[in-house]
């Protein structure tokens, strides 16, 4: 695997290798961004964009303009060599490694402001304000650096998937990149793989897979109808097993509206964000 921490090497790499393959305008390029404390989920992007590329390429960077909560930017688990050893079993081409520099040469200030529109008024989008917006600009630059032809993400990360997406429409790069949404990945008990579970202590560990349990009560109990004695039953459950939730919400799966009253046919996806001490967890499941 090569690792690059300046852009302009990383950029002039995969030209080099963009003109190498011998049929150069077929030539693709998967690419996996990720802020570390890598998991199985990751490399399994690593593993879906290994399977459909020429190249693929993983990026390491805790993005500081997406944290809303300055503890949690702290306190984001750093296990980069580690990480390197795990993309390197994985066959990953690639490593980008950049500082807060090379990613914000003018600074982290007066960064753009992107139209997301209803989507960062919801959910994640009320809850962590600004969130998104960060989000946006890394990816963005990103995005510039790598110049993929294909993006890999988890959708464990529902509402981050779908304004990745509206970002690509509003750069207007829809015709030459596609996004490719990969399956959670759950640790035996049902909960969804992600590096901020390795900030769990050993009870909240055991306590963490109730969101999993909640997801799938919804899943079996949900009927056409009011779905609000089925939200707080679930706030309920969380609640006892010393969660804090942020949201239990059961949204159309297309635009994240809110459904209150279920007709049977939309299709739901419920969401969930819940602190257990310090963590915020959040996980989701497709419904119906
Ligand atoms: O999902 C993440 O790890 C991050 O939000 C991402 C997409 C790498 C942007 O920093």
């Amino acid at each position: 695997m090569v690792l690059f921490k300046k852009s302009e090497d990383l950029s002039k790499w995969i030209e080099t290798q963009r003109r190498l393959t011998p049929s150069e305008q077929f030539f693709s390029m998967g690419f996996v961004p990720t802020m570390g404390a890598l998991h199985q989920g990751h490399i399994s992007l690593i593993e879906a964009s290994k399977a459909e590329n020429d190249l693929t390429v993983c990026s390491i960077f805790v993005n500081p303009t997406q944290f809303n909560d300055t503890k949690d930017f702290e306190k984001y688990p750093a296990t980069i060599e580690t990480d390197i050893e795990k993309l390197e079993a994985a066959g990953c081409d690639v490593l980008f490694l950049p500082a807060v520099s090379e990613i914000y040469p003018q600074g982290t200030q007066l960064l753009k402001h992107y139209n997301l529109g209803f989507l960062e008024t919801v959910l994640d989008g009320k809850f962590r304000p600004g969130h998104f917006q960060g989000v946006c600009q890394v990816v963005e630059r990103l995005l510039q650096i790598v110049k993929p032809t294909q993006l890999y993400l988890g959708q464990k990360d529902y509402q981050q998937c779908m304004v990745i997406s509206k970002l690509i429409d509003l750069m207007g790069w829809g015709n030459k990149m596609k996004i490719n949404i990969c399956p959670t990945l759950r640790e035996a008990d049902g909960l969804a793989m992600s590096s901020r579970n390795m900030r769990l202590n050993k009870d909240d560990r055991i306590k963490a897979v109730a969101i999993y349990q909640c997801l799938n009560h919804l899943k079996e109990n949900i009927k056409p109808g009011n779905l609000q004695y089925l939200k707080e039953k679930a706030f309920k459950k969380l609640e006892q097993n010393g969660f804090k939730p942020d949201y239990i919400n059961i949204a159309d799966a297309y635009s994240l509206e809110e459904i209150v009253n279920w007709d049977g046919h939309q299709k739901p996806v419920a969401l969930i964000a819940a602190f257990l001490n310090e963590v915020r967890l959040i996980d989701n499941m497709l419904l119906g």
